[in-house]
């Protein structure tokens, strides 16, 4: 990073003040073996695709799923609504299973899984394939018919993913909430999807404790009418009341059913699923994917960023309870025929070393997770890392927040042995699949940028009035065609997806976050639209001013918000996380100084809290809203002179922010 001045913009772009020039390109070796093995081929691809997205889509689909009937129609496009596929029928859990046990992969393991008290399970594609049917056959004995909506809310277990697919091989809907969510969350979750079906296990475990999903499920029950059947899975063996007539074991159901269900043949424009995901007006929003369009992508998406060989072990961290457990731990890795790793629990149980533990013991090749998690890694300490061989790990990759350059490149070094490219992808709820992000073999990383668009994907930065700002200016990123993954709408509600994604720029989707595009092209995200902060008419972004502080040998974390300032409009408050250095005067002090040199005096930050833990969302973002009511004095804290433990506070903020 260096110095840049930073001019005043009138046009509501936003400054950068961070300039970061280390390049990392991928080793020959890799390379050489890669899907995409040059800049020049991706160009190609690129290109290639975005001039005629249609043809390129459509010969896709052709090729990588299977067709009950032939679609006549790949796109049609009244915006915002769009049909990817028309007139044709497939099926997500037939993609998933049925076109696999045809080939070798037939007794290949779909799913290692480990549990957290250590128990382990193997499935076959063969054996998933068995237990989808059955369990599939299950709903249908409860009456599910196509379209019902199935609410999840269950552990990382094996069942979880059948439970997604057996919805999928019938037309069933599935809302997976995250088990740790409130039952009142999980109310209105069921309220606003009609959910006719609950499934959930008795319990739990979670560094070592069990926690009563059941029970929660109980209360959220009172108050969610619509749910008429509950179906539990026997996990840790704790007691749960049975309710007679209402809830079933999922032993119970299976064992007597059938293991042939034939996968029903869907329209393409069937909905997969609703996922809810946070709205900026607290109500949570059911983010609505379809069949054919979401699957392709998926699928696609997983293959070009992962490099996905037959031979990796893939792992990606996320639970099913986030999108990017539905993309990267269900449908994609299981439509090309990968083999995963599924774990159930906590990354410090028994110990901080959980993790690399795992990765030693079933030979992880690609690893996939997400910024909160690497600092925390970075926090607990290398000893923890370095007891384990890592050897068999090819590739790295993080989702979710923008990853700070020096957690990039702890992660690059002490993860990747310096000899794993990083893909950093950049994607949301709403997309459905990964947007950006270097394709491995193809692209150089920078630390801290998601680098290049994906095939048939057209990033644009605009300022306020809709122009496209030149590079190095920040604006808000825009995708300007449409692509098969993209969400189809919100849960019932037409207006709000209108309003909220297709109206502030007319012709292109709004994702809501600001990016910009330096001199290479390539892209870095500069944080939601909403957090960026104004000092002296200069729009500063929020990751920018932290990625500054956690480059300081003693930081481990750093959240920046604006709070009012009757001279500069806003100043900068940040709040901020230490190793093992006392949080004093005297390193308030030097961080400031550490802050100027590294980026310029503007960003220098006027109040520092130090805290033990940032608050952070059941996903592990970073509540910024919370903090800014803390900065501006509106949220009442303790005595904020001492250290504070913030994170107390999100818990009383029951949903995501
Ligand atoms: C942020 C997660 C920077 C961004 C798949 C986005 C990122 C929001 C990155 C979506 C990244 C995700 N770099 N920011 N690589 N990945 N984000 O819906 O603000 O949970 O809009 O989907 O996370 O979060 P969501």
């Amino acid at each position: 990073m260096s110095d840049k001045s930073t001019g005043r913009q009138e046009t509501g772009q936003i400054d950068t003040v961070m300039q970061e020039e280390r390049l990392f390109p991928p080793s020959a070796e890799f390379s050489a073996q890669a899907r995409v093995r040059s800049l020049e081929e991706y160009q190609k691809l690129w290109e290639e695709s975005t001039a005629n997205p249609e043809a390129f889509w459509g010969q896709l689909a052709q090729e990588e799923l299977h067709w009950f009937e032939p679609f006549h129609t790949v796109l049609d496009w009244n915006e915002p609504v769009a049909k990817w596929f028309v007139g044709g029928k497939t099926n997500v859990s037939y993609n998933c299973l049925d076109v696999h046990l045809t080939t070798n992969r037939r007794h290949k393991a779909a799913i290692i899984w480990e549990g957290e008290p250590g128990d382990t399970r193997t499935l076959t594609y063969l054996q998933l394939h068995r237990e989808v049917c059955r369990f599939a056959n299950g709903l249908k004995s409860l009456g599910v018919k196509q379209g019902d909506v199935v609410s999840i809310y269950m552990p990382m277990t094996p069942e979880l993913v059948i439970a997604m697919l057996g919805c999928a091989r019938i037309g069933a809907v599935h809302s997976v909430i995250f088990a740790g969510f409130s039952a009142e969350a999980i109310a209105d979750r069921n309220n606003d999807a009609n959910a006719k079906i609950q499934i959930t296990s008795d319990a739990a475990w979670r560094r070592g404790k069990q926690l009563p999903l059941k029970l929660t499920v109980d209360e959220a029950l009172e108050k969610s009418p619509t749910v008429e059947k509950c179906i539990v899975l026997r996990r840790t063996g704790a007691e749960v009341e049975m309710r007679e007539g209402r809830d079933v074991w999922w032993h119970d159901l299976v064992d007597a059913q059938s293991d042939d269900c034939p996968a029903e043949p869907l329209d393409s424009e069937t909905t997969l699923f609703i996922l809810y995901t946070s709205g900026s007006t607290g109500k949570p929003k059911g983010i609505r994917h379809t069949t054919a369009g979401y699957n392709l992508y998926a699928k696609k998406t997983f293959q070009w960023v992962f490099d996905h060989r037959d031979e990796d072990l893939f792992w990606c961290t996320a639970d099913c309870g986030w999108i990017t457990g539905h993309s990267y731990v269900a449908y994609g890795p299981l439509s090309a025929g990968a083999t995963q790793l599924m774990y159930e629990g906590a990354p410090n149980w028994p110990q901080e070393d959980r993790f690399w533990k795992l990765v030693e013991k079933y030979r992880v090749s690609t690893f996939y997770t997400a910024p909160t998690a690497i600092r925390a890694f970075i926090k607990w300490g290398d000893q923890h890392v370095d007891k384990y061989d890592l050897s068999s790990l090819r590739l790295l990759g993080t989702v979710g927040e923008g990853i700070n350059p020096e957690a990039w490149m702890w992660y690059h070094e002490k993860i990747g042995g310096e000899r794993c490219p990083i893909v950093d992808t950049w994607w949301q709820t709403e997309t459905g699949g990964i947007m950006m992000s270097p394709l491995p073999g193809a692209i150089a990383a920078k630390p801290g940028s998601c680098t290049k668009p994906l095939p048939g994907i057209v990033p644009k930065i605009v300022d306020e009035s809709g122009r496209e700002v030149e590079p190095n200016h920040g604006g808000m990123l825009c995708i300007a065609h449409p692509w098969p993954g993209m969400l189809r709408g919100i849960w019932g509600d037409d207006e709000r997806y209108r309003e909220q994604y297709w109206t502030k720029v007319p012709g292109m989707y709004l994702t809501g976050d600001n990016a910009r595009q330096d001199n290479d092209g390539y892209y870095w995200i500069m944080g939601r639209i909403d957090d960026v902060i104004n000092v002296s008419g200069h729009r500063l972004s929020t990751i920018e001013v932290e990625s500054a502080l956690v480059s300081h040998p003693q930081v481990a974390e750093a959240a920046a918000v604006g709070r009012p300032d009757e001279l500069k409009g806003q100043a900068i408050a940040v709040f901020v996380t230490v190793r093992d250095a006392e949080p004093n005067d005297a390193l308030a002090a030097e961080l400031k100084l550490h802050v100027r040199k590294e980026i310029g005096a503007l960003a220098v930050p006027s109040d520092i809290h130090f805290t033990a833990t940032l608050p952070k969302t059941r996903s592990g973002k970073i509540m910024r809203r919370l903090l800014r009511d803390i900065a501006a004095g509106t949220e009442i804290v303790g005595d904020t002179s001492t250290i504070e433990d913030y994170s107390a506070l999100a818990k009383l903020r029951d949903d995501e922010e």
